[in-house]
């Protein structure tokens, strides 16, 4: 059982990888970042400091991260781009088993396929 780290990415001290999990390439990744077993983080993302993966989480690539957010259990993110990458905000909660096709607010949680904002 091992976790994987492709090449040129840059991870910030304290990162948690566990089992079966993945960073792919040009990823940076702030302080104390953890990674449920499984979960994956895919090519040019941008993850700030104290993000959270619970396990199975799938974030694809050009994905920006803010500090703080939690992302639950199979939860999916689409990917962004280059020119406009998808944006998670900081202290943002992603309920488990939620499919992110939009930007997330700073500090807002959402459920369910497609995402929707819940209980702010
Ligand atoms: C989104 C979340 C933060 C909400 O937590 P909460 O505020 O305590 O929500 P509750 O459990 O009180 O549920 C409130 C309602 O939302 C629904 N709900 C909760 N989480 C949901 C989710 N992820 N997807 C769809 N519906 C959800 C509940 O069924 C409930 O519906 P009801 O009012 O019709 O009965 C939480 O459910 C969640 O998904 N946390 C991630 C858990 C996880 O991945 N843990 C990994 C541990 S390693």
């Amino acid at each position: 059982m091992s976790a994987e780290v492709l090449d040129t990415n840059d991870l910030h001290s304290g990162a948690i990888l566990c089992g079966f999990s993945s960073v792919t390439s040009n990823v940076r990744i702030g302080k104390f970042f953890h990674a449920n077993m499984y979960s994956y983080v895919a090519h040019d993302c941008v993850v700030g400091d104290y993000v959270t993966f619970a396990p199975n989480v799938h974030c694809n690539g050009n994905v920006h991260i803010g500090d703080h957010a939690y992302v639950g259990t199979g939860a999916i993110i689409k990917q962004g781009s280059a020119e406009k990458p998808l944006w998670i905000g900081e202290g943002a909660v992603i309920g488990m088993g939620a499919v992110v096709y939009t930007d997330v607010p700073p500090f807002t949680t959402v459920i369910g396929n497609p995402a929707r904002a819940f209980g702010n």
